[in-house]
C-alpha cells in the first residue's frame, strides 16, 4: 500500500470517504462513547445554562484530529435545541466575512470554528468583543470620515476546535468558559464505537474481529470506523463477509498496520530516529525531510500516537526515540551510546 498523507488508513485527520461517518456520528450525549469526564462537564454546563435559560458558555475542545471534536460540537447543538454554524479558522479570510456570520446568528446559536488555531489576526480582534460583549464594531467610512459604531449581537456561543492548543493564542483562549481536552480512546471504547458502526452499517462481525481492529485503531474513532470499512471489504471479497478476527487480522496485516496500529509512515519515523540519528535528539523538520512528509502531519498526526505509546520523547533538543520503540521494531538497543541510556 502507498502511503501518503492523503490516504493512510491511520490518519486521523478526515478523507473523502469518511462522509458515511456522518451516518454514524452520535447526536446526543448519551449515545457518545467513551470521554467520561468531559460528558459529565458539558451535561452540567447544558443544564446550568438551561436552567438560567442563557446561552450556552463558549467552549474550546482540543486534541488530535479524529477524536470527535466535530461530533461534540454537534452534540452540544442538538441537546441545547438551537441551531449550528459550522465554519474554520481558514474559512474566515476577512473580517468582513465573520462580522456576516455574526449578524446572522439568532439567540443561543452556536458558532463552531474548527482549525481555531488558523484564524487571522484582524478576524481575531473582531471576535473579542463578540465573544465577550456580545458587540460587534463596525468601521464605517473612509479617512478622516471613518467612524466605529458597535452593533449588540444576540447572546450566541462559540464552540472551538483545534488540534494546536499551544498555537491559540491567550486573548482567544481567556474568552472560553470551558476548555476540553479529548484524548485517545482505550480499546474497550473503541469497541464499542466499532460494534455500534457495525450495527449501523448492518456489518456482522464476532468478538474477536471486533477485537482486533479496536487494538490496531490507534485511540481514534475515526480511524477505527476507516478500517471496520476496509476489512469489511476484504471479508466480502476474501471470506464469507463476516469480520471474524482471522479475517481482521489478515486484513490489516495486508493493509500493513502492525499490532499496535502502527503504519509504514509510523515506523519509518521511528526508524529514522532510531538508525539515521542513533536514537535521537533529532529535530521534526530533519525527520520530516528525511522520510520525505509534511512536518505538520508528522506533528499533528505521528507524533501524538507515538508519544501515547511512549516510544518517542520530545525533548529541548529533539525527537528522541524510547528503548521501547527499539523493542518493538526488534531493533539492539546500543549500551555503548549514552544518550540511549536516558529511557
Ligand atoms: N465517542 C464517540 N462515539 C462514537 N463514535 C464516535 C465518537 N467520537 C467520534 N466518533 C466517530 O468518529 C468520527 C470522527 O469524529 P469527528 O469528526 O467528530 O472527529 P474530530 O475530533 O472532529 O476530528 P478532527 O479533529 O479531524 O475534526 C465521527 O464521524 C463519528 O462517527
Ligand atoms: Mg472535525
Amino acid at each position: 500500500m502507498t502511503s501518503t498523507a492523503s490516504n493512510r488508513i491511520t490518519d486521523g485527520e478526515v478523507q473523502p470517504e469518511d462522509r458515511f461517518d456522518r451516518a454514524l456520528r452520535p447526536t446526543y450525549l448519551t449515545e457518545l462513547i467513551g470521554q467520561v469526564q468531559i460528558k459529565e462537564n458539558l451535561l452540567i454546563l447544558i443544564e446550568a445554562a438551561k436552567l438560567r435559560t442563557e446561552a450556552l458558555d463558549h467552549v474550546l475542545f482540543y486534541g488530535p484530529p479524529g477524536l470527535g471534536k466535530t461530533t461534540l460540537a454537534h452534540i452540544l447543538a442538538n441537546e441545547m435545541g438551537v441551531n449550528i454554524k459550522v465554519t474554520s479558522g481558514p474559512a474566515i479570510e476577512r473580517a468582513g466575512d465573520l462580522a456576516a456570520i455574526l449578524t446572522n446568528m439568532h439567540q443561543g446559536d452556536i458558532l463552531f470554528i474548527d482549525e481555531i488555531h488558523r484564524l487571522g489576526r484582524v478576524v481575531e480582534e473582531v471576535l473579542y468583543p463578540a465573544m465577550e460583549d456580545f458587540s460587534l464594531d463596525i468601521v464605517i467610512g473612509k479617512g478622516p470620515a471613518a467612524r466605529s459604531i458597535r452593533l449588540k449581537l444576540p447572546h450566541f456561543t462559540v464552540v472551538g476546535a483545534t488540534t494546536r492548543l499551544a498555537l491559540i493564542t491567550s486573548p482567544l483562549r481567556a474568552r472560553f468558559g470551558a476548555t476540553y481536552r479529548v484524548d485517545y480512546y482505550d480499546v474497550d471504547a473503541l469497541i464499542e464505537i466499532i460494534q455500534r458502526g457495525a450495527r449501523l452499517l448492518q456489518i456482522e462481525s464476532d468478538a474477536l474481529g471486533v477485537k482486533e481492529i479496536a487494538s490496531r485503531a490507534r485511540g481514534t474513532p475515526r480511524v477505527a470506523l476507516r478500517m471496520l470499512r476496509r476489512v469489511r471489504d476484504y471479508a466480502q471479497v476474501r471470506a464469507d463477509g463476516r469480520i471474524s478476527g482471522e479475517v481482521s487480522k489478515a486484513a490489516l496485516d495486508l493493509l500493513d498496520i502492525d499490532k499496535l496500529g502502527l503504519d509504514e509512515l509510523d515506523r519509518r519515523v521511528l526508524l529514522c530516529v532510531i538508525e539515521k540519528y542513533n536514537g535521537g535528539p533529532v529535530g521534526l523538520n530533519t525527520i520530516a525531510a528525511s522520510v520525505s512528509e509534511e512536518p505538520d502531519t508528522i506533528m499533528d498526526v505521528v507524533e501524538p500516537y507515538l508519544m501515547q505509546l511512549g516510544f518517542l520523547e520530545r525533548t529541548s533538543q529533539g525527537r528522541m526515540a524510547t528503548h521501547s520503540a527499539y523493542e518493538h521494531l526488534g531493533i539492539e538497543v546500543d549500551r555503548q551510546n549514552p544518550q540511549q541510556k536516558l529511557f
